[in-house]
């Protein structure tokens, strides 16, 4: 049992500027998989996800400078940053001068890490530990998704669920650095590509291509699921 899950955090990570995204300060973990068995020791638990919210990944990292780079995609606007693991992206939103920013994650420690970065940073966010997929546009202008595409079960949920919101007139982008489940085609527009530099225990290279995509532009969008045309 961890008592306290804000503590756990800043112990084991530190509070440095993200490699892509150096405006903002993250509490980040210098190795995963020792964290990893940390967490599930420490909370006698296995089978725990990994610690992803002690991490600015690739997708979210070009995500966050998409949008500090383009202010006008949130600003005065409801957004909300949707699987928010950190709250990176989030707090690119809050910066960019969104109206309202929620966050939310279905990890209570990441819900934890994007209150302490949100602090960290002075950026006012809404969190919450939620599993939103499914639901309505819930009164949102922008869905942002950092780094998504990366489970099969996961895509083949948020797909249609992405497709409804984009009907529904929510704008969805997202960043991504190919990963397998990454949607193409005609469900995707890609807005930017950006040479990310990434933790070398998360991935296979030190700089990873990620493209920022707007997702489902309405009457184009064919949802795309594994194994079918459209899918990359
Ligand atoms: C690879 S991390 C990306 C985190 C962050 N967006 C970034 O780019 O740094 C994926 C995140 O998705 C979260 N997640 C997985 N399933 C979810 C769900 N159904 N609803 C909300 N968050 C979810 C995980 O807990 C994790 O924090």
């Amino acid at each position: 049992m961890i008592a306290d899950p804000s503590r756990f955090i800043t112990d084991q990570t530190r509070l440095a500027p993200v490699a892509f995204v150096p405006e903002i300060e993250l509490y980040q973990a210098d190795e995963a998989t020792a964290l990893w068995h940390l967490t599930e020791a420490t909370l006698d638990k296995v089978d725990l996800p990994p610690p992803f919210w002690a991490f600015a990944w690739a997708g979210g990292q070009g995500l966050a400078r998409h949008i500090l780079d383009h202010p006008e995609l949130v600003r005065g606007k409801q957004v909300l940053d949707f699987a928010s693991g950190s709250g990176l992206v989030g707090i690119a939103a809050a910066r960019a001068g969104a109206a309202h920013v929620e966050a939310v994650d279905i990890d209570p420690f990441a819900v934890a890490a994007i209150s302490l970065n949100a602090a960290a940073n002075g950026a006012a966010i809404r969190v919450r530990q939620a599993d939103l997929v499914g639901a309505d546009a819930m009164d949102f202008d922008v869905l942002l998704a950092g780094d998504v595409f990366y489970d099969r079960a996961f895509a083949a949920r948020l797909l249609p669920w992405f497709d409804r919101l984009s009907r529904a007139g929510v704008s969805i982008l997202a960043g991504d650095p190919d990963r397998t489940y990454r949607p193409a085609g005609a469900a995707t527009r890609e807005l930017a590509t950006y040479a990310v530099p990434v933790h070398p225990t998360l991935e296979d290279a030190s700089v990873k291509q990620v493209r920022v995509l707007r997702y489902g532009v309405c009457e184009e969008f064919q949802p795309a699921l594994p194994g079918r045309p459209g899918f990359a």
